[in-house]
């Protein structure tokens, strides 16, 4: 079973910070694959949805506090709902009972997502939570007919020891991601990432009934190109530079940054399908790296310096403690400001889209 020692959920609650007002990047992503989500239900589901199934199970995998993950189940259910009536003589219809099952950490704002459920009265789903790692079973064998997982995989069970090792060739020196700059340091988070995708990979296919479906959307790298040539990598970069000058002015120490390192891997594209592959206990049905819906668009410094504080300061406050998180965002709103981001001049990060079947 899972444990939660290396969990970072996104800003809890509903305040100005929140994950809850700070998800519209990842919403849009999900956007972006909602209709290729609704044409893969509609004609490849063989779930015999007309044998006197009843209760049809979803489950969403690192859902966080919401809104987004409300948005994703509605929208499965809806189709679904298209399917079975399509599938069925409709006088003759079982009506189809959903349970939504919300799994993340154990220490996400579970009461946040609970009590922002949409209203009893337009929520066509009974829902629970199934808290716990999703490295690791958080379901019964053959429970679940869809699981569905967004913008959750890049992040790891756990820092590979030796990058925050100063003896080891795989140290990761002042910098707090893997950007691909030392070569060593790719090599110890492949490994880790490989091991991950191989646990949620063989976690989920016990979980899901033969024949249903896990859908996974995330970000990656595009084949060759290595984080530090992104904006969302130089952005984590830009974070990292931003403790240094802290640690300068003597609010932190320069140790503490160097044995600080991000539990978050970004595979290239053909890198995830290979181990999906190799992996081998599901069929990829699909799998295609789609654009973001905002790379044309310029994105301000408000929204990226909001964005990204509510994705990392749980993972911030847990190594460098309280008080850490306002002047460092506010350092990095101001170093942003003053060398604003031209996004021509970056490369993007591309979502994947990948449907995968039950053998
Ligand atoms: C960026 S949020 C994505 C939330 C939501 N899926 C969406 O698309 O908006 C990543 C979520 O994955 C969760 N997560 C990361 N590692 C996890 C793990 N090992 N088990 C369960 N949840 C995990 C985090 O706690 C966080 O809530």
């Amino acid at each position: 079973m899972s444990t939660s020692s290396h969990s970072y959920p996104m800003r809890s609650g509903d305040d100005q910070h929140s994950y809850i007002h700070h998800s519209s990047y990842q919403k849009a992503g999900i956007n972006g694959a909602e209709e290729k989500t609704r044409q893969f239900i509609l004609e490849k589901l063989d779930l015999q949805l007309n044998s006197g199934l009843s209760t049809f199970r979803i489950a969403d995998f690192g859902c966080s506090i919401g809104p987004n993950t409300f948005h994703v189940v509605q929208s499965i259910i809806d189709t679904v709902k298209v399917k079975h009536v399509k599938q069925n003589n409709e006088t003759r219809l079982v009506p189809l009972e959903f349970q939504v099952f919300f799994n993340d950490q154990p220490n996400n704002d579970f009461n946040t997502l609970f009590r922002t459920l949409p209203p009893s009265s337009e929520r066509e789903y009974f829902s629970a939570a199934a808290p716990g790692s999703f490295y690791g079973r958080v379901l019964p064998r053959n429970s679940i007919h869809i699981g569905h997982t967004s913008y959750t995989l890049h992040w790891l069970s756990k820092v590979p020891e030796h990058v925050c090792d100063k003896k080891s060739s795989a140290w990761n020196k002042n910098y707090i991601q893997c950007n691909y700059l030392i070569e060593e340091v790719i090599k110890a988070y492949k490994v880790q990432f490989i091991k991950d995708m191989d646990v949620f990979l063989d976690a989920r296919a016990e979980e899901l009934v033969p024949g249903g479906l896990m859908i996974v959307l995330g970000h990656c790298l595009p084949d060759g190109v290595p984080l530090y040539e992104t904006w969302q990598g130089h952005v984590v970069d830009t974070i990292g530079d931003c403790l240094m000058d802290m640690a300068k002015s003597g609010i932190l120490s320069e140790e503490k940054i160097e044995l600080f390192s991000f539990p978050v891997y970004f595979p290239q594209f053909s890198e995830l399908k290979g181990e999906i592959e190799k992996n081998g206990i599901f069929f990829i049905e699909m799998m295609e790296s789609i654009g973001h819906p905002l790379e044309h668009m310029s994105i301000t410094t408000d929204f990226i310096t909001s964005m990204f504080r509510a994705l990392l300061t749980t993972l911030i406050e847990k190594h460098f403690g309280d008080g850490v998180v306002d002047e460092l965002f506010n350092r990095f709103a101001k170093k942003l400001s003053e060398h604003p981001f031209d996004f021509e001049m970056w490369k993007t990060q591309v979502v994947y889209y990948v449907v995968l079947k039950r053998k």
